[in-house]
């Protein structure tokens, strides 16, 4: 590839949407993989999906929780320094310049089987009142990973389809107008099963009471984990099995983790210890969240410092995509 300035190379790119209400599982999915990569020495890049936020709230809603997500992810332990952080309406004229030329090169059809668009169609939305953003999610997802020839997007199982159809906009594009970008592959994170505190399913917003979000207080994760399913003396369950995982990412002792195996050998054994674990358990969720409570507290009492941080980002991603657009122009205009 010609023309790719190095200081603003994306070996990593992904996006986020702007929503409040995180929980931990959302950390350790989505969250803490890229805090490994970046301290492994990778350049990531994250944005704040907020013109895909419109698909289903009010473009002023889509914005209120911005500040609020990038605050969450630096508490947490993204390092600006390290990955960088951009809002997408920041450019939101390149994106939209960029879905246009991409809708060109894709079918009607092949939009309208995509699972994630099926699946909304089956569930809560007719075609005859869902906005047609919904449709173009997948070419504008397309548009956010090319704009800045990304060569990496982390992905769990729900965006493989999408990140298909990026790939094939790009082969598509290259073949056509001469190679632009380079095509995007996927990167596999570690799958993790975080399940529902109780009840059915994994844990998710949905279910507040199974679920541990990152502005619970310690009363309410003390009083969440007494409720929690676990299993009888002797016998591992899934539900257990989640506990166990969740508690030993959440844990920054060693001592803790230890805590976890010594108490989980012998609860195999047949011995009555799950109170126990649940004191564990609640210590360690309680300490994850006090200190990233802290830390994030820290950070909005400086008002200047989350709007630094988004327009070094926003100048960094601004150049890339116009870069790009100057490419794309290039070879579809022939100039
Ligand atoms: N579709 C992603 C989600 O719902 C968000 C997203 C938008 C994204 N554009 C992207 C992810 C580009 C990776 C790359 O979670």
């Amino acid at each position: 590839m010609t023309n790719i300035n190095k200081k603003s190379k994306v070996e990593i790119l992904t996006g986020v949407r702007p929503t409040g209400d995180l929980t931990v599982a959302n950390y350790l999915g989505a969250i803490k993989p890229i805090i490994e990569l970046q301290n492994k020495g990778c350049a990531p890049m994250v944005f704040v999906a907020d013109i895909h936020a419109m698909t289903d709230s009010e473009p002023s809603t889509a914005k209120k929780f911005i500040n609020e997500v990038v605050a969450d992810y630096i508490a947490l332990g993204i390092n600006p320094n390290k990955t960088k952080i951009f809002v997408q309406s920041d450019i939101e004229n390149e994106v939209a310049v960029l879905t246009v030329f991409l809708s060109r090169i894709v079918t009607v059809a092949e939009l309208l089987r995509v699972p994630t668009l099926k699946d909304k169609l089956k569930a809560h939305c007719k075609p005859e009142t869902a906005n047609a953003l919904l449709f173009l999610y997948p070419v504008m997802m397309a548009a956010d990973i090319l704009l800045q020839r990304a060569e990496k997007v982390p992905v769990g199982e729900d965006q493989l389809a999408h990140l298909e159809i990026s790939r094939e906009l790009a082969r598509r594009f290259n073949k056509r107008y001469g190679k632009v970008f380079p095509i995007p592959q996927p990167f596999q994170t570690k799958a993790l099963r975080i399940l529902s505190l109780k009840g059915e399913g994994k844990m998710s917003k949905t279910s507040p009471q199974g679920a541990i979000f990152l502005t619970d207080d310690a009363k309410t994760v003390a009083q969440k984990i007494k409720g929690a399913e676990t299993a009888f003396e002797g016998k591992m369950t899934e539900k257990l099995e989640s506990h166990i995982l969740l508690a030993k990412e959440l844990c920054k002792k060693k001592s803790e983790q230890e805590e976890i195996d010594a108490l989980i050998k012998k609860h195999k054994k047949g011995e009555l210890v799950m109170g126990q674990f649940k004191n564990v358990f609640t210590r360690i969720v309680q300490n994850f969240l006090t200190e990233f409570q802290t830390k994030k507290a820290e950070i909005t009492r400086d008002p200047l410092c989350i709007p630094s941080i988004l327009e070094q980002g926003a100048k960094i991603a601004r150049a890339n995509a116009q870069e790009t657009l100057r490419l794309v122009k290039k070879a579809m205009y022939h100039y």
